[in-house]
């Protein structure tokens, strides 16, 4: 098996944090990229983001401005499903909602070729349960990203019970081909990464109810003595509080409601204030303007 030719259309539903990544990473390794998003102008802003970001590269020297010029002209919006037709692999961020999910993928199929690869983002839900509604399920796969796509290396390549083999392994080969360091993994609630950091979030919730210590405080001794690049609360300000509210809600689920992974309801409260982090401008810290003092 080999990578997808360079050159192939890649389509990107969802072009939210995530969504927007990902196309800045599959147009630099000369792919053809078309971003769909239900919001126009989630489309739009994503598009003068990437372009900004390469501008920046460019500047700092770690690609040419022709290439530069080259990535930006391989990006393209799309005004409909309809219009990624001609997709040799689509990648869907959307909402981490199954549902959703599937509806997104059954229009997909509807709309493109019989060899198109369906990837999805998701960061837990079951690749076998998005799959098992499509007419072809074998084509489906995770191609799970981590934040923020286009320094993070890792991309989780996960298996369905139906996933063909071949998919599996052309997805692994364009991950690498786009500069990342891909893995396998079955389709296990939470993956390898979100089985392993569920506690370590859950862990900051019950430390945070208990009083232990504030988010910054709790924070500092995570990344500063205990080594962890980012302590749990910027982390999931970083990560956003709706779309990581939902994970956890998942994998507790899909583990029968296995209390290690029990949602916290400071965490819904988050929620329910629209504080979801970086996104909105407050989490548990403030964003833009110069500020990121701890609110909690
Ligand atoms: P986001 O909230 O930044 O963006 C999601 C985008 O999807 C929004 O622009 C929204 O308008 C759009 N959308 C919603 N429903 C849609 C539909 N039916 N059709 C087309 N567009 C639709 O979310 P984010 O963070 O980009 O996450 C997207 C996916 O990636 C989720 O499945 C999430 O679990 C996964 N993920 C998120 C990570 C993170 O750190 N935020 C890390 C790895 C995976």
């Amino acid at each position: 098996m080999t990578a997808l030719p360079e050159n192939s259309v890649v389509a990107v539903i969802g072009s939210g944090a995530m969504g927007a990544g990902i196309a800045q990473v599959a147009a630099a390794a000369g792919y053809r990229v078309k971003l769909y998003d239900t919001r126009p102008e989630a489309v739009s802003k994503a598009l003068l983001d990437i372009g900004k970001m390469y501008g920046k590269l460019a500047e700092k020297g770690r690609m040419t401005a022709q290439q530069a010029q080259d990535a930006t002209a391989r990006l393209q919006p799309a005004a409909s499903l309809s219009d990624v037709a001609d997709a040799a692999l689509v990648v869907e961020a959307i909402v981490e909602n199954l549902d959703v999910k599937r509806s997104v993928f059954a229009e997909l199929e509807a709309v493109v070729s019989e060899d198109c690869i369906l990837a999805t983002n998701t960061s837990s839900i079951s690749v076998t349960a998005i799959a098992a509604k499509l007419r072809h399920p074998e084509r489906l796969v995770g191609m799970h990203f981590f934040n923020p796509v286009p320094l993070m290396a890792l991309v989780e390549v996960i298996s369905g019970l139906a996933t063909s083999a071949d998919v599996a392994a052309t997805v692994y080969d364009t991950a690498q081909a786009w500069g990342k360091m891909p893995v396998h993994a079955k389709s296990t609630p939470g993956f390898i990464v979100n089985r392993v950091a569920r506690p370590f979030y859950a862990e900051g919730w019950r430390l945070l109810s208990e009083q232990a210590g504030d988010a910054a405080t709790i924070d500092a001794v995570l990344r500063e003595a205990g080594g962890f690049r980012m302590g749990p609360f910027e982390l999931m300000d970083l990560i956003g509080h709706d779309v990581n509210f939902s994970v956890t809600q998942s994998v507790f689920g899909a583990y029968f409601n296995d209390p290690r992974f029990t949602p916290s309801v400071l965490q819904q409260e988050m929620v329910n204030a629209g504080f979801l982090g970086r996104k909105s401008g407050r989490g548990f810290y403030h964003y833009g303007e110069g500020a990121s003092a701890p609110v909690a």
